[in-house]
């Protein structure tokens, strides 16, 4: 695991960017596992203005994401299908048909994350962007997740229930479900890059790098991972 340690949020995202660009340009497919949240904001920035002067393209780039909430419709403004479209696919060359993200509005829940499961075993990623949660959770994956876990539909802990509500009117708004990318399909990516930034991240980024490998910290498990890269800023890495 490598843990780069940025001065501030914009050099984690310019950092961050840099290592895309690379696996973009270095693809002739490329495939990228994409995060919400508002960490990766910065580096979706990054990534609009490397489309914009022609440094990358996105025509023959697909996407898959993490997860979705469970009871949202894509044009809810909460909904990780829409932050995906405003915080990045509305402003690049992306073909929307290979922007994948899980649908958590079916009515057959079990049925979808069959097909996401299947679509995530024909879709290699050759990097997959990961934020953390404040307990460790890598997508929707709470603690005590299965290491070995796909695609399922996931009960959200208190703690993620509270922290995300700061997105909604209501902490009674928040979904209580999602469907999640499992642990075992996040790990299968070739490489993969966790950004964390600020205080409430560093004890959730220090059990994950110092810890135990344990479900206890779902993301410690990226300690086993040969090409895994942290980037982090003073705040989140101030206990490593
Ligand atoms: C959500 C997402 C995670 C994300 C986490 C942290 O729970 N499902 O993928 O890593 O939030 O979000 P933030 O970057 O806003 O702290």
């Amino acid at each position: 695991m490598e843990i780069i340690v940025c001065k501030n949020y914009e050099e984690i995202s310019k950092t961050a960017y840099k290592v895309f660009e690379e696996v973009i340009l270095s693809r002739k497919n490329p495939v990228l596992g994409l995060a919400t949240g508002s960490t990766p904001i910065g580096l979706y920035r990054e990534l609009i203005d490397g489309y914009k002067k022609k440094r990358i393209s996105f025509k023959n780039v697909t996407t898959v994401n993490l997860d979705e909430y469970v009871g949202l419709s894509k044009n809810h403004p909460q909904s990780y299908a829409y932050f995906m479209e405003e915080n990045l696919f509305k402003s690049v060359d992306i073909d929307r048909k290979n922007a994948r993200i899980p649908n958590g509005r079916k009515k057959n829940l079990n049925k979808e994350c069959l097909r996401y499961s299947n679509l995530l075993s024909k879709t290699p990623r050759d990097i997959q962007l990961l934020g953390i949660g404040g307990n460790g959770h890598i997508a929707f994956n709470e603690p005590f997740s299965p290491f070995d876990g796909k695609t399922s539909v996931v009960n959200l802990s208190k703690k993620t229930i509270e922290d995300n509500s700061r997105f909604f009117d209501d902490i009674n708004d928040v979904p209580t479900r999602a469907i999640s990318m499992g642990i075992s399909e996040i790990f299968s990516a070739r490489k993969i890059v966790l950004l964390a930034s600020g205080k409430n991240k560093a004890k959730a980024v220090y059990d994950a790098v110092k810890g135990s490998i344990n479900p206890s910290c779902p993301a410690s498990v990226l300690q086993n991972h040969k090409d895994c890269i942290f980037i982090l800023d003073k705040d989140s890495a101030f206990l490593l």
